[in-house]
């Protein structure tokens, strides 16, 4: 996100456009949290996770009161246009906003789960499937050593995004994601074959979100049934959400800002930025937020054919 906020910057400004930062989200425009930003109050944050401008949910944004209050303080600083950094209550958010005030809009999306539709990545998604691969690897050593079978559950509410590219870059033996149903004498199964072919240990990746569970409930209902290994469980958690950013994500968010200005400066509105097949693309905030893009079905059968 910082990288796409330096890009937004320092693209409005080489365009003699005045930029200003609103922190926390749409809280800080209801509140009036604004700040001018020159060229280096975005120096030396491209490396840095998180966001320096905050981030919040706001109750107040979803009422019209907080939606006046906040183009109140848009229009007390001259602000004309709005880069938009987030995912689907922020897009959805912005597609209220303006058509209650006509502010044109753009969107950049950012999400680790990568649940948007119309683009390829959301921004911080590489940079948390890295971090997973890192502490899969680390946890597949103690695995190895032990002859163990470790459980790891991964973010993804609604989408098991994360959870299928962190399992294949990891060699997991499987990945159990929400978008599919998932059936615990399957994953046994699997296991057992495993085990007869001599593996000595095995990782399974589940995604927070997944319909049997999160992973503490998924080794319960395995243990039931299956014992061949010594089980445990590591839950990462919003290790997941923080760290520096991959080459993949500060390039995606250089180019994200700076086509989001570009956009508005076009005369562009209510569309979210998304890269496919490594082009910029415009997707109506509807159809962004609307539904995401499919699990690959391949990438769900790769698992199955590399971990045999
Ligand atoms: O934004 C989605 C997400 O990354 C989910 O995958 C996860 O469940 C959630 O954020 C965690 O959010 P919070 O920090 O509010 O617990």
């Amino acid at each position: 996100m910082n990288a796409c906020l330096r890009a937004v910057v320092r693209t409005a400004l080489s365009k003699g456009i005045e930029a200003f930062g609103i922190y926390r989200g749409y809280e800080g425009m209801i509140e009036g949290d604004i700040v001018q930003m020159e060229s280096h109050t975005v120096s030396n944050i491209i490396q840095r996770g998180g966001t320096i401008l905050k981030t919040a949910r706001s109750k107040r944004f979803m009422t019209s009161e907080g939606r006046a209050l906040a183009y109140a303080n848009l229009q007390k600083h001259g602000i004309d246009g709005l880069v938009v950094i987030g995912g689907d209550g922020s897009f959805r958010g912005a597609t209220v906003f303006h058509e209650e005030y006509g502010i044109p809009i753009m969107g950049c999306p950012g999400t680790i789960d990568n649940d948007l539709f119309g683009t390829d990545y959301t921004l911080g998604y590489d940079t948390a499937v890295n971090t997973v691969i890192n502490a899969v690897d680390k946890i597949r050593d103690t695995a190895n050593s032990h002859d163990r079978m470790f459980i790891i559950e991964v973010m993804g509410r609604d989408a098991g995004f994360i959870a299928l590219r962190s399992g294949i870059a990891t060699g997991a033996e499987a990945v159990l994601i929400p978008e599919t149903k998932t059936y615990i004498n399957e994953l046994i199964a699997l296991l057992e074959r495993g085990w007869e072919r001599k593996k000595s240990s095995a990782i399974v990746i589940v995604a927070e979100g997944d319909d049997a569970g999160g992973a503490y409930e998924v080794a319960e209902k395995v243990k039931e049934k299956f014992n061949r290994y010594d089980i445990r469980v590591t839950v990462l958690g919003h290790l997941q959400r923080g760290g520096s950013p991959s080459a993949l994500d500060r390039l995606l968010g250089s180019r994200m800002g700076n086509a989001a200005v570009n956009a508005l400066l076009d005369g562009r509105t209510s569309e979210m930025v998304g890269i496919v097949n490594h082009d910029i693309r415009y997707i109506p905030f509807n159809k962004a937020t609307k539904h995401h893009n499919e699990v690959s079905g391949y990438l769900l059968e790769l698992v199955d054919v590399l971990s045999n």
